[in-house]
């Protein structure tokens, strides 16, 4: 019987998805034909303005990444929250790129000859910042926050045919950020046309409120715009589920009476998809949800929306269950900026960055401090990422005086209402966060505060629960703000995790913000102490992994708390990647200008701390590194300790053959009794995790390490050796064809290399960049965090021997051909294809 109503809707099925591709709402992004200035004048937003002399570009663009890097770029003179100290310069906190001041985009826009019974849309998916829209002149809308997607209907303001002009207006004020926020309309903007009648604007929310082995049960209601203007009658509604091979595996077809007077109605559905796939982060299967209303058999709209069936569940003193099983986050905070590319939306980009976060086996990311771009949410869906979204870094309360806490009052329930409409349908968002460390989180009023917005969240989003990160224990343990959150969440002070658990009521606590551990790749400070705050001529920070901040704390000392407490759901470090702004500890001190929390550099290369994370995260690959690097001219018979990060219980290290002995990780070591003191050389907790010989004395030759298993077997040996002089250019790449779509990019790593092959560590030379035939040079970053060259010049110095060069597809298909060279060394060509994008 249900076979045979089976058969019958599917026959119904492929008759309507016949008649829905032909009557489809048009949806456009806005990539190309804009015009952009720096100027500012009221003129702009005129239809008839002549604003040819203005700079083509297209979007997502960023204003700012083409620089020029300046120490007056926003140049600060403020306290930093986090270490309470009085008022000092601050140049290189935002980035120091000409990101403030004024950016107007233009364009015109074609729509249809024919509009009637139509309507038309406008969606930005974020603009930085407090964006003035205005169509044929008219202003349509103005948004201040600079990361939120935001959406108008444009229809009374459009006329039919080509004549429209698009004007945007963009200002970003000094002071308003701790980072580089990006500049202009960095993320994309859509035009949608769509009937009258329509399903409305993330119009389509879908729960699963069951799910076990033989079925999940798919609720879903559907929003309708407009439907009074038809009266009363009946509407067709044909909802169907399709698995991810596009098989509709259920569908409901149903009869709607409505009534006139009842404007946006909502539809509901109730699906039983059996045998469910579930998404998780080891396989993220995504199912569709597709709806279609029909009136008197003629289509009106028709919308899919991807969402996964997954379930999340807390417990008390256990924590986090995905799908019924306790996992423990091992997140990361990433900031928006996409490195060489700014604040400028890309796929390749992103995804890049997801899949070195994976690899070093982070399942979860926090998108610190705001709303994600749409792209990036939507990636995390399909590689299986759980994703903390945020919304605020602060409240009304200022962090910096022209920051968002001047709109806060007026814009959070907005902002927040958009951010979890357009998002809660996306499997990989596993929890909302109200906000990062604000200024109110001690008093009362603070936690009346984050009730309100925790209820926000709640009633847009009942299946997710809220978090807030919060930096002070006391202050939130004592205002009620951390007992009335679903999850508490703390950054940094992983000691005071014991004392929260007995005082609040919620029975887990997550580590909402961890670590900021300081560090630069390849550059090692001598000897090695465990410090805070410390600053070097050269700008960097050890390599060792011993460097913080006044405030925070290394690896081990988070690890040890989310791996022995139970109720310690685990963590998200500050930061996956280093982000432009924040050159802590190195406030004052230009040209920093980029930060040193990242595991991985601003320019995609991992730096050590990346393989202490790997040995410890990704338990699928074994993982053998070892530091420091070993070419030391005049370090000869100095101590030069030798740090082995692995997944491996022990090993032994070898130099020039010669046996420095063996080493096991010691699992004996606890949380108590250890809490460690800064300055000292105090490396206990290390000793759990880490291999460390720390009297080791350089001499030139070659450190071999021999990794054991748990039996004592020989698993894995690694050799490094004494660089010679710089020979010639090595060059490797993430993927060797890209798609034609003028936007894909491929990551060439270019390192200057001994004649052996072996990297040469201090190199810093300047490297020259060609590129024929299919693409282009689009950037290069080396993750210096104190290096101003141009990212999109197509020359730059290399940073401990390397970096990075981003090569970018054209629309036409055909042969690359990469060519980096650099005086004193031979230069190296890569072959990159660019084939049509399927
Ligand atoms: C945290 C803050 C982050 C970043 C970090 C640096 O307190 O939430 O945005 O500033 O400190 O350690």
């Amino acid at each position: 019987m249900y076979n045979m109503k089976k058969l019958a809707f599917l026959a119904l099925t492929s008759v309507l998805s016949l008649v829905s591709l032909s009557a489809q709402r048009i949806e456009q992004t806005l990539e190309n034909g804009w015009r952009f200035t720096r100027e500012d004048n009221a003129d702009f937003k005129n239809q008839n303005y002549d604003d040819q002399k203005w700079q083509e570009v297209r979007v997502p663009h960023d204003w700012a990444i083409y620089g020029p890097f300046s120490k007056n770029n926003d140049k600060q003179n403020l306290g930093i929250a986090q270490d309470g100290l009085a008022a000092t310069e601050h140049a290189g906190r935002t980035g120091g790129l000409p990101f403030v001041g004024t950016g107007w985009y233009r364009r015109s826009l074609e729509l249809p000859q024919n509009l009637l019974g139509k309507k038309v849309m406008l969606t930005f998916d974020g603009a930085m910042s407090h964006a003035r829209v205005y169509v044929n002149g008219k202003e349509v809308i103005y948004w201040p926050n600079g990361y939120n997607t935001f959406f108008v209907d444009v229809t009374p303001y459009v006329q039919e045919g080509s004549d429209n002009t698009l004007a945007v207006r963009l200002e970003n004020k000094h002071e308003s950020s701790r980072w580089y926020p990006g500049a202009g309309l960095y993320r994309n903007v859509h035009l949608t046309i769509m009937p009258d009648i329509h399903i409305a604007k993330w119009g389509n929310r879908i729960t699963t409120p069951e799910i076990n082995k033989s079925f999940a049960r798919v609720n879903v209601e559907t929003a309708v715009a407009n439907l009074d203007e038809l009266k009363d009658g009946t509407i067709d509604v044909f909802a169907r589920i399709l698995d991810e091979e596009g098989n509709v595996i259920s569908s409901v077809k149903s009869k709607k009476r409505f009534y006139a007077g009842i404007t946006d109605p909502i539809f509901r559905t109730k699906f039983k998809v059996f045998n469910p796939e579930l998404w998780d982060i080891d396989k993220p299967n995504m199912y569709t949800y597709n709806v279609a209303l029909y009136r008197d058999d003629k289509l009106l709209d028709s919308v899919s929306t991807r969402f996964g069936i997954r379930s999340i569940e807390l417990k008390q003193n256990e924590g986090f269950f995905l799908n019924g099983r306790k996992v423990k986050f091992k997140g990361v905070c990433l900031h928006h900026d996409l490195g060489p590319l700014g604040g400028a939306v890309n796929v390749s980009a992103m995804r890049r960055q997801i899949r070195i976060m994976q690899d070093m086996g982070a399942n979860a990311i926090r998108t610190s401090h705001n709303m994600p771009a749409p792209e990036f949410v939507k990636l995390c869906d399909e590689m299986g990422i759980m994703l903390m979204a945020e919304s605020f870094d602060s409240w009304a309360g200022a962090k910096v005086p022209n920051g968002y806490n001047l709109d806060f009052n007026e814009w959070h329930e907005r902002d927040l209402e958009n951010l979890i409409r357009q998002y809660r349908n996306a499997p990989s968002i596993v929890m909302w966060s109200i906000g990062n460390e604000v200024t109110e989180q001690h008093s009362y009023d603070g936690a009346k505060m984050a009730k309100h917005l925790q209820d926000i969240c709640h009633r847009e989003d009942p299946t997710r629960p809220v978090t807030n990160g919060m930096d002070n224990p006391d202050g939130v343990m004592n205002s009620g703000m951390a007992g009335l959150l679903d999850v508490a969440g703390f950054n940094y002070r992983p000691f005071k995790l014991e004392e929260a658990h007995k005082r609040l009521p919620q029975g887990f606590i997550l580590g909402s913000e961890t670590c900021s551990t300081v560090s630069s790749r390849g550059v090692y400070k001598f000897p090695v102490v465990r410090k805070a705050m410390e600053k070097y001529d050269d700008h960097q920070s050890s390599g060792y992994d011993v460097e913080h901040c006044g405030w925070s704390n290394l690896p081990e000392d988070d690890w040890i708390r989310h791996e022995d407490l139970p109720y310690a759901m685990g963590e998200f470090i500050w930061t996956g990647f280093d982000y432009l702004g924040e050159p802590t500890p190195y406030y004052s001190n230009w040209p920093s200008h980029s930060s040193l929390f990242g595991a991985v550099d601003l320019a995609g290369i991992p730096k050590d701390r990346f393989y202490l994370y790997r040995s410890h995260w990704n338990k699928k690959e074994h993982t053998l590194h070892v530091l420091p690097h070993w070419t030391w001219r005049g370090r000869e018979g100095k101590v030069t300790p030798i740090f082995v990060y692995t997944s491996y219980p022990s090993a032994e290290v070898f130099i020039n053959g010669k046996s420095q002995g063996r080493k096991t990780k010691d699992l004996s070591i606890q949380i108590e009794g250890t809490e460690p003191k800064v300055g000292s050389q105090d490396f206990t907790r290390q000793k759990r995790y880490r291999l460390m010989w720390l009297n080791t004395k350089y001499e030139k030759g070659t450190v071999k390490v021999v990794a054991y298993d748990k039996n004592g077997k020989v698993a894995e040996v690694k050799e490094m050796h004494t660089a010679g002089h710089p020979h010639h250019i090595e060059l490797s790449v993430d993927k060797k064809t890209l798609d034609a779509n003028g936007k894909d990019i491929a990551f060439i790593r270019v390192k200057v290399v001994d004649k052996n092959g072996n990297l040469v560590p201090n190199d810093d030379r300047l490297i020259y960049f060609n590129v024929r035939g299919a693409g282009h040079f689009r950037a290069a970053a080396s993750g210096n965090p104190a290096s101003i060259d141009l990212f999109h010049k197509p020359y730059h110095h290399l940073f401990s021997g390397e970096l990075t060069a981003l090569v970018e597809s054209g629309t036409k298909t055909g042969n690359i051909t990469f060519k980096a060279s650099a005086e004193g060394v031979k230069s190296a060509t890569l072959k990159l294809q660019s084939l049509k994008a399927e």
